[in-house]
């Protein structure tokens, strides 16, 4: 399923574009469709701009052309994942640790297209784990104003863990050296309000609601893909 959303989101793309290269499986399906497009000429002077260290290292094996993020002034095109997307497109992300930089790529982009399976597709944003990337400085403080700022905005609990590196009790690092708070809601009534309250934190580096930036969804299901706009 993955795989067809994937392949889907390579008609978007076209010659001379700077594209935004998401982060985790789906993202790195398309990743390495496209270095088989451009091997093949069917696309050419591609540059992508990877949203993370482990994107930049399937790039670089698919043989896609790379520039550094702080070298692009622009970028036409992002193709991300999701854990979760509900029926307005607002998104969770997150799940690779990778949010920060996904969200300014993204929000970067002229045009996002999301690529998941059809089980990511929910009513209510929440049952997976709000991922929140946090400074490591003092992050006891902001794990409580975190689990604060989701309980005031209606989510029914808010368990917020620390997440670690493996089954190891090292923290996981993210690449820009920060933590992440894993923040088990059940669901986030509303979406909007928590996002405003989590990037009031001062120790909040970027949180993983991603709200307004996708109009494209592109569903894969067992037996191809369905393209879903707003
Ligand atoms: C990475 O930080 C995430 O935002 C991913 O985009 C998300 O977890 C989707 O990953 P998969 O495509 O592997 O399901």
């Amino acid at each position: 399923m993955k795989a067809h959303a994937a392949e889907a989101a390579l008609d978007y793309a076209e010659s001379g574009m700077i594209l935004g290269l998401g982060s985790g499986s789906t993202a790195e399906i398309f990743i390495d469709r496209l270095g088989k497009a451009l091997k093949a000429g069917l696309l050419s002077d591609i540059r992508g701009v990877p949203t993370s260290s482990m994107t930049e290292r399937a790039a670089q094996a698919a043989g896609v052309p790379l520039i550094p993020a702080d070298q692009a002034s622009r970028i036409d095109l992002t193709v991300d994942g999701a854990d979760e997307v509900d029926g307005r497109f607002r998104l969770i992300k997150g799940g690779g640790g990778c949010l920060l930089r996904e969200k300014i790529i993204a929000h970067a982009s002229d045009r996002m297209i999301v690529v998941i399976d059809e089980t990511k597709l929910v009513e209510t944003l929440g049952a997976f784990p709000l991922p929140v990337e946090v400074d490591p400085f003092a992050f006891t403080i902001t794990a409580k104003k975190v689990f604060d700022a989701l309980r005031a905005s209606g989510a029914p609990r808010a368990d917020v863990a620390l997440r670690r590196r493996g089954d190891g009790p090292a923290p996981f690092v993210t690449d820009g050296g920060h933590f992440i708070l894993d923040c088990e809601c059940g669901e986030l009534p509303n979406p909007e309000d928590t996002a405003r309250r989590l990037a009031a934190i001062p120790g909040v580096m970027e949180h993983g609601l991603f709200i307004g930036l996708a109009r494209t969804v592109i569903v894969g299901e067992e037996d191809g893909a369905e393209v879903l706009e707003i």
